[in-house]
């Protein structure tokens, strides 16, 4: 198990337990973490599952491939840090990370 910390938009933040193999995506829609809407069920194509990778974070995920670059683009408040919660798989060295969630999906 590994801890991660979704952070809402007015600072809610709720503290999880969850398996490693699982997408962050996977980990919010099985805790009912309200912030993501991940309306494609993960086939990258509708960007609602849109998050803000906390920076400390953002270089331990592979980088954004071409495809999901420009679906970020069309999410609501884009980043520097914004990645496509479906894209990113949970593994050991995640325990600890911290995404925080814009304000709506679209
Ligand atoms: Fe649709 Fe991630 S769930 S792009």
């Amino acid at each position: 198990m590994l801890q991660i910390t979704f952070i809402d938009a007015d600072g809610t933040t709720h503290a999880l337990q969850v398996e490693p193999g699982q997408t962050v995506m996977q980990a919010a829609i099985e805790n009912d973490i309200r912030g993501i809407l991940a309306d494609c069920g993960g086939s990258r194509s509708c960007a609602t599952c849109h998050c803000y990778v906390d920076p400390a974070w953002a270089e331990r995920f592979p980088p954004a491939s071409v495809e999901e670059t420009e679906l970020v683009s069309y999410a609501f408040d884009p980043l520097p840090t914004s990645r496509l919660s479906c894209q990113l798989p949970l593994q050991p060295e995640h325990d600890g990370l911290v995404i925080r969630l814009p304000p709506r999906q679209i």
